[in-house]
């Protein structure tokens, strides 16, 4: 049997790294040729969807599919399709969507392998930045050729601190009173407008932590990953791995505070009832 048939997880992050770089090659080339914009809104009139999202999942699933065609494939823009292999694949095809639309610098491609539930292999690739994360699980973590680790801050208040938001009005106005709680009590806060990026960026210490509410696995399996890998701790609610309700990334030092912080005003509520995740379970725990 081929390293491509079974769940090796280097043959794995191969794939998904050649293929991250491939769609996020695509998603630069079109960005400086052609006009952007929205073909059409999914959750709410914000939540947007540009050509170049469907365009860059199809190259996704096409590469996936010809590589590993008994592979589950879950991607942001598809939905789910199954396959009976026990490995599977989370795609956002662009994670940074807005971004993109604006021309804002900070967009990616994110692609993670999951092995019998758990992540084993994932790639975040920013084309403008030409920066490509990679991870297997229990093999640490990588910006191009460059090993990652994340930073050893060990006060809240000098911690630079990543966060997002959803696209629901209803729901960002609950996570703008959390925020409130959070911004007091650190160094300061980035709303970067990409998770993956946002938690590539625990893992070689250009943010300290990060937490979001509201996201799906898409957004999060890679990212988590690569940060987990570089010494980040990494989950969601206490005892949890990450979910919707609650995914955080932080410097070790600061994790168990933030998190307290977090959960104390409201994290577990914020993230609770907004739509239901297409066929997706929650991964990459502490
Ligand atoms: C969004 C980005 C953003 C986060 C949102 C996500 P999309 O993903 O990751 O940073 O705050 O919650 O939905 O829509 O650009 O793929
Ligand atoms: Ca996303
Ligand atoms: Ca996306």
């Amino acid at each position: 049997m081929s390293a491509e048939t079974t769940g090796d997880p280097a043959a794995l992050l191969d794939l998904a790294a050649r293929t991250a770089r491939e769609a996020g090659e695509l998603l630069l080339a079109r960005r400086l040729t052609d006009e952007v914009s929205v073909a059409h809104t999914k959750s709410t009139p914000t939540d947007i969807v540009t050509a170049m999202d469907t365009a860059s999942e199809a190259l996704i699933r096409d590469r996936l599919r010809a590589a590993r065609p008994d592979d589950t494939i879950l991607g942001e823009e598809g939905g789910s399709v199954p396959g009976g292999s026990g490995v599977r694949w989370l795609v956002d095809p662009l994670d940074g969507t807005v971004n993109y639309l604006y021309g804002l610098p900070a967009y990616a491609v994110s692609i993670a392998a999951e092995v019998a539930g758990e992540v084993v292999a994932g790639a975040v690739f920013c084309p403008p930045a030409g920066e490509l994360w990679t991870a297997v699980r229990g093999s640490g973590a990588w910006l191009n050729d460059q090993a990652v680790r994340a930073g050893d801050v060990s006060e809240l208040d000098r911690a630079l601190v990543g966060t997002g938001f959803w696209y629901d009005s209803g729901l960002r106005a609950r996570q703008a009173e959390l925020l409130r709680h959070v911004l007091p009590r650190v160094r300061d806060v980035r709303r970067i407008g990409s998770a993956a990026l946002d938690l590539c960026s625990v893992a070689c210490g250009r943010l300290d932590a990060y937490y979001e509410t509201g996201l799906h696995p898409w957004d999060w399996s890679a990212g988590l990953l690569v940060a987990r890998e570089a010494g980040a701790r990494v989950g969601g609610l206490p005892g949890e791995a990450a979910s919707r309700r609650l995914a955080i990334a932080a410097a070790p030092g600061v994790f168990d505070e933030l998190r307290s912080l977090v959960v104390t005003h409201g994290a577990d509520v914020v993230g609770s009832p907004v739509v239901a995740v297409r066929g997706a379970s929650s991964s990459g725990g502490c």
